[in-house]
This record gives C-alpha cells, structure tokens and sequence, in this order.
C-alpha cells in the first residue's frame, strides 16, 4: 500500500458521531465509493496483488459487496456473497459471530465455489473481526484457501487483525 493510496483514502473518509449507537463513531466510505477516481484507486489496487492468485471474491454484506464486486470484475473472477441470515435462497452453510450486544449469524451457498478454490475476502472494515472470521471460517468449511483478506479500514484498537489467526490481511487504512 502506497502513502498515497492511503491519503485517498483517508480523504474520502468521513467520521460520522454516534452511529449506529451513542458513543461509536462511524467510518463512512460513501465519499469514496462516489468519487471515481478513489473507487477505482482502491479496486485497481488489490486487483493487482491478486492478478492471477484467486478464483473467486467473496464480499459480505452489505458495504464489502460494493468493494468485493468490483474488485472480482477487476480481476476476471467470480463473486460471492456471504449474507446476514435468510437472505441467500439456496442450500447455506451458517456461522455465528458476536456482536457489541448479542450475535448475529451470516450465511454462504454450499456450491459457492469448489473446493480448493482461492479466495479473497473483502468488506469495508475491520473492527472487532467477528464478521471476517466468521466469513473465513465459511470459507474454509467449504473447502476454500483463504488466498487474503483486504478492507479499506482497520480499527487497530479493537484488535480484528489478531483474531484472524495469522490469515494474511491487508488494510488500506489504519485508524
Ligand atoms: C460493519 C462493517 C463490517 C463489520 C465490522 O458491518 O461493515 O462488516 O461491521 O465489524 P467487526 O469487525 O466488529 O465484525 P455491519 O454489521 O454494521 O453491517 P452492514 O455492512 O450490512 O452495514
Ligand atoms: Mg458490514
């Protein structure tokens, strides 16, 4: 990651107070997604340090859908979405995970991809890490080689990075 991928990014990042609850402030990346140039900046960028190293994308729902996507289509590969629970209508494998209050569950396609395929998995953000190890451990079930793990924020001081037991991910920006 370049000093100035990650200024971009930083730029079109804005803090929003108190959402989705008292007291958390929210990372929107609706200014990056909106401004062309950044967008692709940030697509083109994990496309080539993936060229040729993965068969599939997954994304989760909903913010690692609009990265994932475009990033699968970059790449000339398939994209898969891994959903909150109810929404995918064929055969799924379910993981819980937990959150600030409660747990919540998501949910893939059994036939997703096959098995050994290499997959990366995306979303916007990293926090606790609850949603991305929950949405490696599907891949895994499914017989997938987690090939990397990409967001454009880590929350450093809520330690995902160490949650995710040396699966190899990378972060475009680091508050
Ligand atoms: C947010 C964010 C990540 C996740 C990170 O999603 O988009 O997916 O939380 O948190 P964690 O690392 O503590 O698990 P959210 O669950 O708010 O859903 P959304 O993307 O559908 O809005
Ligand atoms: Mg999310």
């Amino acid at each position: 990651m370049t000093d100035s991928l990650a200024s971009l990014v930083s730029s079109r990042l804005r803090d929003i107070p108190d959402f989705p609850a008292p007291g958390v402030l929210f990372k929107d990346f609706t200014p990056l997604l909106a401004d062309p140039r950044a967008f692709a900046a940030v697509v083109d960028d994990t496309a080539a340090r993936y060229r040729g190293r993965v068969d599939a994308v997954v994304g989760i729902e909903a913010r690692g859908f609009m990265i994932g996507a475009a990033t699968a289509y970059a790449l000339g590969v398939g994209f898969v979405p891994v959903r909150k629970q109810g929404k995918l209508p064929a055969e799924t494998e379910s993981a819980e995970y937990s959150l600030e209050y409660g747990t919540a569950t998501i949910e893939i396609h059994r036939d997703a991809f096959a098995p050994g395929a290499r997959v990366l998995v995306m979303d916007d953000v990293i926090a606790t890490g609850g949603t991305l190890v929950a949405t490696c451990d599907l891949v895994e079930r499914l017989g997938g080689k987690i090939a990397g793990v990409e967001v454009v924020v880590e929350i450093a001081s809520l330690g995902g990075r160490a949650t995710l037991g040396g699966r190899p991910l990378t972060s475009m920006l680091l508050v």
